[in-house]
Formats: structure tokens, C-alpha cells, sequence
């Protein structure tokens, strides 16, 4: 490994000029569904037959009997939590290493996210904590496939068994990832898919949410559209619900980018898992540990944590040397959901109206996701996965380069 190239920082020669593979990759299937869609006049999924298309092939894809498209995936969790029949002021345990809307959409179902820590090594729920916060209130946990890495499912299942929980999965992250085999929201009762623009799979927006539960898909269904049932008169509305459908020119995209989705999937595991084999070998990075379980990794993130005495320097001035050695990384999330002012101030609008003020987040202290946030947590996105192994024998160079160069790096403590 020894590099003893001057760090682009400090006006040496890049290792990566080239750009990454860019996302979003679309092509003439894209074109053809689009334009069919626009000179059909059906635009909107209640007549048209992308959106019904893409539901069925997607869930299929997945081990799903059933799938249900929204119009996001913040909304896809929301509609599975009501469909579960969760009710006011009732508990459900959410990861606070995630993307805001794992928790929002909990209040904004009128129930109460508590937060349980995640393990250092998998970046996912910890079982144990898991355990260690349920209450006689508990009635629902939210995994999340973190960078899309499926969670400790069977673990929580049993402990989801005992209490009588529903376990929804937050697979944002997780299109195409397998656990023993399995499609995500396949082993839970109900999984939560985005198909946001960073997204693994992608329209811009939307989401769906993917059961095997005949009756939750029904509750689903009719939640998503204005609470009508099947059979029931157009303008006859049953439960609390909206119009949450998916138009048919998402539809349509989501079909044509579903073609590639396998491939592309495969091609991110496999450059994912080569990278992390060669980051391991480096002092201070350690690679999400892939779980016995994980038959296949989504990598919507390659996520990583940071030593910084081994390394011999600090998160910021290692990120700062990458990215000036042509290699786009974050720090990932800056702050454990709890701490956001959201949670902070109780700002929940109209929800929790009377246990609101018995809420007290600032109290709340998951280590392990602390640590990560503050000092230790780093990713890379997808698409740059996407590419060939030459691209991951790039990134890799940056980090050896970075690391061997570390003495000259401005904040290092080695
Ligand atoms: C883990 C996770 N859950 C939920 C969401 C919400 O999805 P959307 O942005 O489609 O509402 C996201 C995405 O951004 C996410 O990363």
C-alpha cells in the first residue's frame, strides 16, 4: 500500500478525475412506457395499468403477494402503521440512525416513536435494545434495512412474537436485498419502500408498501384509496384514509428502471463487498459488518465507521482529503433522531396533544448512535456501485493514499 503521492489537498495529482457512474440511468424503455402512458389519457392509477403493472412485479420480485404504491415512502410507513391499526398514543420502536421519516411518520400516525440503539458494527436495531424498551404500550417496531442491509430479523421477530408487535420494515434502502434468501418486507408483516430520487429504484418520488398479509393488504389498499373496499359504491369511504395513489407516469418509470434493477443490484454487492475487503485492510475504517443472514446487500449506502486513533486522524480531515481526491463522501447522519429540534421541542403540530409534554427525548442516550453521528460514521452512495471494479480500485486507492499521507494531513493527531 505504500502511496507516497502528495494528498490533492495539498496541490498533488488527484487519484479519481473521472465522474462516477451518474444516477439516475434511464433509456428508451423509459421513453416508450412515458409516451404510451401520455397518448393513452390514462394518467392516474385508478385507469390506467402501469402503476397496477409495476405493484404486482414488484412485490413479486420481493416474495410479496401484495403491493400498494403511494405517493412516497414517508407515506408508504404511515399507511402500514394505520393499516396495522395502530392508535393514539401507543408506542412504537423506531432506530434513531435513519432518515427522519422513520420517526415522523409514527406521530404522524398519533403514536409515539421510542428510540432504541443500534449496534456499532451492523449500523442496525440491537435486538437487545429492542427488548430493553418495550412497554406495556408497545405495539409496533419499525426495522430499518440500514444502507440497505437487512436487520436482525429473526431475533426481532421472536421478541415482535412474544409481545404481540408488528414489525414493519423500513426497506427505503433495501430494493432487491435479501435476507436467507428472503425479499424484503417478505419477513415482517409489512415492508415500506422509496422511490425517491437517490433511491436504488426510482421515479423522482413515490413508494409502495409489499405484505404477504392478505387482510393488512386490503387495510392498505383501502387506506390508499379514500377508504374505499372492494365491491363498496365509488363514493362509500369506510376508514380514516386520503388519495395517497402513485400517478401512472411514475408508474411507467418504475417499470422500466424495475427491468435493470437485479443487475444493478447484483453489481453493487459485488463492488460493494470487494471495497469493504479492501478497506478493512486499512487502519481506523471498518465497513458495516455483513451479517450471516445477508444473502444480498443493496448497498444504497457503503457505510462505514471511522477510528480515529487508529487511523492517526480526525472524521473531518479524512472526508475533506477523499473528497479533494475526487471521491464523493459524507459523514452521514449528523445527529441521532432524538436530538433533532423536533423531537427536542415536542413540535408535533397536532399530534400527541396530551402526552406531548410527558415526552422527554432529551433524555434519551443510544450510545452507539451517538458515537457514529459525532465522531464515527461515514457513507458513499449508490450509483457509484454501479460502475467497474476499476472504480472501486479507485476508492480504495484514495483511502490507502489518504491514510499513508496522514501525517501530512492538517488536524492529524498521528
Ligand atoms: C430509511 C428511510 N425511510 C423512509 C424514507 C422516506 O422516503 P420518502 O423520501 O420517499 O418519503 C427515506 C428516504 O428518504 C429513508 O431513507
Amino acid at each position: 500500500m505504500p502511496i507516497n503521492d502528495k494528498l490533492a489537498m495539498h496541490g498533488g495529482a488527484q487519484v479519481r478525475t473521472a465522474p462516477f457512474t451518474r444516477w439516475p440511468i434511464y433509456g428508451a424503455e423509459e421513453e416508450r412506457r412515458l409516451l404510451a402512458t401520455l397518448h393513452s389519457g390514462q394518467w392516474g392509477r385508478l385507469s390506467g395499468s402501469q402503476v397496477a403493472e409495476f405493484e404486482q412485479r414488484f412485490a413479486a420480485l420481493h416474495g410479496c403477494r401484495h403491493g400498494i404504491a403511494v405517493v412516497n415512502g414517508t407515506v408508504s410507513l404511515r399507511v402500514a402503521l394505520m393499516a396495522a391499526g395502530i392508535q393514539a398514543n401507543d408506542e412504537v420502536i423506531v432506530p434513531p440512525y435513519t432518515f427522519l421519516a422513520t420517526a415522523t411518520a409514527v406521530v404522524e400516525a398519533n403514536a409515539v416513536p421510542v428510540f432504541a440503539d443500534i449496534d456499532l458494527a451492523t449500523f442496525n436495531l440491537d435486538p437487545v435494545a429492542v427488548a430493553a424498551a418495550i412497554t406495556p404500550r408497545t405495539r409496533a417496531i419499525i426495522v430499518v434495512h440500514m444502507a440497505g442491509q437487512p436487520a436482525e430479523l429473526a431475533a426481532i421477530l421472536a421478541i415482535a412474537k412474544q409481545h404481540h408487535l408488528v414489525v414493519i420494515e423500513d426497506a427505503a434502502h433495501a430494493h432487491g436485498a435479501m435476507y436467507d434468501g428472503r425479499g424484503m418486507g417478505s419477513v415482517g408483516h409489512l415492508g415500506s419502500f422509496s422511490f425517491q430520487s437517490s433511491k436504488n429504484l426510482t421515479s423522482g418520488e413515490g413508494g409502495i408498501v409489499a405484505t404477504n398479509d392478505d387482510d393488512l393488504a386490503a387495510s392498505c389498499r383501502s387506506i390508499q384509496n379514500c377508504g374505499r373496499i372492494a365491491g363498496g359504491l365509488w363514493y362509500e369511504h369506510h376508514v380514516m384514509s386520503a388519495n395517497y395513489r402513485l400517478g401512472e407516469f411514475q408508474g411507467a418509470v418504475l417499470n422500466a428502471q424495475l427491468d435493470r434493477l437485479e443487475e444493478q443490484t447484483i453489481t453493487r454487492d459485488r463492488n460493494g463487498q470487494y471495497l469493504a475487503a479492501r478497506l478493512r485492510e486499512i487502519p481506523g475504517i471498518h465497513p458495516q459488518v455483513r451479517t450471516a443472514a445477508t444473502t444480498r446487500h443493496s448497498y444504497h449506502l457503503f457505510l462505514f465507521r471511522i477510528d480515529s486513533a487508529a487511523f492517526g486522524v480526525a472524521r473531518p480531515a479524512i472526508l475533506q482529503a477523499l473528497a479533494a481526491e475526487g471521491i464523493p463522501v459524507s459523514g452521514g447522519y449528523a445527529l441521532p433522531l432524538y436530538r433533532q429540534p423536533l423531537f427536542l421541542n415536542r413540535a408535533f403540530g397536532p399530534y400527541l396533544p396530551e402526552i406531548r409534554q410527558s415526552l422527554d427525548y432529551a433524555s434519551v442516550r443510544c450510545t452507539n448512535c451517538e458515537t457514529i453521528c459525532a465522531h464515527e460514521g461515514a457513507w458513499l452512495e449508490q450509483s457509484l456501485f454501479l460502475g467497474p471494479r476499476s472504480d472501486m480500485d479507485d476508492i480504495a486507492r484514495a483511502f490507502e493514499k489518504v491514510y499513508c499521507q496522514r501525517h501530512a494531513l492538517a488536524g492529524g493527531t498521528a
